[in-house]
């Protein structure tokens, strides 16, 4: 990664001797890097108007730059219950604090990414848009919420927003334009709307014939692209729908496969569309809607009615679901209209190259259902499950500067990577052994039984064995009558791990955000009330510590 520069110094570059007044300021907060697109996108439009730019990740902004700030534009999305991303989490607490300063002289704009589907629809985005306001600062534009579709919405903000900051801003062609963390993985031409097409070199499921759970282990070979990666780093996978399941939208409408439908302005046939530029596999609460309209179903509108009704629905149905469900007359032009854009999915790289070069490995959970006799999978899972080999895969890396291995290789590591939340670990302990580091590392690992899914056994024994783990603590939930997981672990060596921490331990935690992150969050937070003797407050606290001081890292989804 190049040097990064947050407060306007870039290696090689001038400093800027401007004031603030002339420089507009872009933070992004994300934690999937489509903030930092669209902040990188707007960077990029302003300094071709030829304003001076500083770009920073809000989690390496100086908040006590803020009172000097003139102009200020921010680009954040909402997470899980209306929570902030991990680089935002400081900036939005010092905005709620009694520390804030008052802005007075600040214009701004907020741009909030989000979900529709989940209730608190861009939080973290009206939080610093009403904070910002209160402390005086003046909106530039109303808010703008943008769905998990922000593409146009997005481009359309940077354009209004640019326009609505002239009046607030000295340009001059010859400004020193002072760009900071914008480095991106590899420095490679490939990117999510460029991507890279890949060759699949493996797909293998990992998982044992009886496992109620098919899991594959992918191998895909970069090749001479230049993509590189840092271990923690996601790969973001474009995927066609599968062609039975297009088929069966197009005929369950009664629709004409080779009816021409327009797509961002460029034509194509409706079975095109579907395969490669619709989303089929997500449905969103616009589309359940505009559905129960054109179906005339009460079923349907009384869902539409409540918000967690909506999200259960989602969960378990696709499209393909609801055509057959509540038969509607829908041309293919309204069809294409009312559908996402496909989007990539991003999964945790399983691999570093100092051990695999160029190739990268996935970890990869094959997403399926049955409904009423129809296998019902997910997009990218389901495409990467069964990916021939040589097969073509579109790829790109996506950095994750929140997930990274201590700076120092001696500080001790506590991995907990259930699942597929393994993934990022296989590709730690290879960083680590080619780093030429042992020990120091501890590994908690849980699926539902030993004998079908302990994914990877073969290497962490060996790592084991070398001295290069030093600790696996393991959870098959499934192998007794009551449930065993990774938090019943990790309780179970309280003493032992509070020592790791005191020692200077690093814990990272990858996987299910929803129950497992919190439950494994709660039984560390128990521990430090246990054996370090603080009160609940105080342990909380003494984490939010470490999150801070990069001590306490997560992946989860
Ligand atoms: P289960 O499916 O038997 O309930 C990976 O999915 C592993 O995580 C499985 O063994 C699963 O157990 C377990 N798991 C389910 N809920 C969990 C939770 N709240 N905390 C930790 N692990 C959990």
């Amino acid at each position: 990664l190049a040097a990064s520069a947050s407060q306007g110094q870039t290696a090689g570059a001038p400093v800027a001797e401007t004031s603030a007044a002339q420089t507009v300021t872009i933070l992004y907060g994300s934690q999937t890097g489509n903030g930092r697109g669209v902040a990188q996108a707007l960077a990029a439009k302003a300094q071709a108007q030829g304003y001076t730019v500083n770009l920073t990740s809000m989690g390496e902004y100086n908040v006590r730059q803020l009172k000097q700030e003139t102009l200020l534009l921010l680009v954040v999305s909402t997470h899980g219950e209306g929570e902030a991303p991990d680089d935002a989490i400081e900036l939005h607490k010092f905005l709620a604090s009694k520390r804030a300063p008052k802005l007075e002289n600040l214009h701004y704009s907020v741009l909030a990414l989000g979900d529709s589907s989940y209730e608190f629809f861009c939080q973290t985005g009206k939080d610093f848009d009403a904070r910002l306001s209160a402390l005086g600062a003046k909106a530039l534009l109303p808010l703008v919420e943008c769905d998990v579709d922000y593409e146009d919405a997005a481009a359309q903000w940077q354009d209004s927003v640019i326009e609505a900051a002239k009046p607030h801003i000295q340009t001059s062609s010859a400004s020193v334009t002072a760009i900071g963390t914008t480095a991106t993985a590899g420095q490679s031409q490939y990117t999510k709307q460029n991507p890279y097409s890949a060759e699949v070199l493996v797909s293998q499921k990992i998982t044992g014939r009886d496992s109620d759970r098919d899991v594959r282990h992918v191998e895909i070979d970069l090749g001479e692209s230049g993509l590189t990666y840092q271990v923690g780093d996601a790969l973001g996978v474009w995927f066609s729908n599968n062609e039975a399941l297009v088929d069966e939208v197009i005929s369950g409408l009664g629709l004409d496969a080779d009816e021409t439908v327009t797509v961002s302005k460029e034509s194509y046939s409706l079975k095109a569309a579907l395969t490669d530029k619709k989303e089929l596999t997500q449905l969103y609460p616009g589309l359940v809607k505009s559905w129960a309209e054109l179906s005339g179903s009460a079923e349907l509108a009384a869902i539409c009615e409540d918000k967690e009704q909506t999200r259960q629905f989602i969960l378990s149905n696709q499209l393909a679901d609801l055509i057959a469900a509540y038969p509607a007359n829908v041309s293919a032009t309204q069809l294409v209209e009312m559908l996402r854009p496909l989007t990539p999915r991003l999964y945790s790289i399983a691999s570093s190259q100092a051990e695999v070069e160029s190739e990268v490995h996935l970890t990869v959970a094959l997403v399926e259902d049955e409904r009423q006799g129809h296998a019902r999978f997910g997009g990218a899972s389901h495409f990467l499950a069964s990916a021939e080999e040589g097969q073509q895969v579109n790829v790109y890396v996506e950095p994750n500067n929140h997930f990274r291995l201590p700076e120092n290789p001696q500080t001790p590591v506590i991995m907990v990577g259930p699942g597929t939340g393994v993934a990022p670990f296989r590709a730690f302990m290879q960083q680590r052994v080619a780093d030429g580091v042992s020990g120091n590392s501890w590994l908690f690992f849980g699926n539902p039984h030993f004998e079908q899914d302990f994914l990877y056994q073969v290497e962490w024994q060996q790592y084991l064995k070398n001295g290069d783990l030093s600790r696996l603590d393991v959870a098959f939930s499934r192998d007794q009558a009551h449930k065993v997981y990774v938090q019943h672990r990790i309780a179970e060596q309280a003493e032992t791990l509070w020592q790791w921490l005191q020692n200077g331990a690093h814990v990272y935690i990858c996987g299910d955000a929803e129950r497992m992150a919190k439950d494994v969050h709660q039984a560390l937070v128990n521990i430090a009330v246990e054996q370090g003797g603080l009160s609940a407050d105080d342990a909380e606290a003494y984490f939010e510590t470490l999150r801070s001081e990069k001590r306490y890292q997560k992946d989860v989804y």
